[in-house]
């Protein structure tokens, strides 16, 4: 199950996301929002980290003008590693390097056929484990130096 959300910036890109999902019988659970109207991007931030982190989701697509406040945002969440990407090497290498479990992209920053092609490297890279399991270890251990 894959989780996805974006505010009003992002809200077209992830219809087309959502569809290219479709397309291909991947089973998502859309957080919203469901229109263009204005909205706050760390809402859906928040849900989609929490879906992730909870395990109800395996991994996460969230979209905002730019990727960087809804990414911002799930990364408060504990247990979320979100990578914003804007081309595909940095999403096959969050995944493969840093077991990125959430991706965030901005429409406003990339076309939709780009956008789509991130979609897919995201979700069919493996983590390559070994010393980058070691490295995330220890991203996570931050987590557990905070109050
Ligand atoms: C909304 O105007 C915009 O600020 C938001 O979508 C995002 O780009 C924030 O990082």
């Amino acid at each position: 199950m894959i989780a996805i959300g974006s505010d009003h910036a992002g809200f077209r890109l992830k219809e087309e996301i959502t569809k290219y999902l479709q397309c291909r019988g991947l089973e998502f659970r859309d957080f919203g929002t469901f229109s263009a109207e204005s909205t706050d991007y760390p809402d859906y931030g928040e849900a989609v980290g929490k879906a992730v982190a909870s395990g109800e989701c395996e991994k996460g697509i969230l979209v905002c003008g730019t990727g960087v406040g809804i990414g911002i945002s799930a990364n408060k969440v504990r247990g979320v590693r979100c990578a914003v990407c804007s081309e595909c090497y940095s999403a096959q290498m969050a995944r493969l390097h840093n077991d990125a479990n959430v991706i965030a992209i901005g429409e406003r920053v990339v076309g939709p056929g780009l956008a789509l092609k991130i979609v897919e490297t995201f979700l069919d890279t493996e983590f390559e484990g070994g010393r980058h399991a070691r490295r995330v270890g220890k991203i996570m251990a931050i987590e557990d130096r905070q109050h």
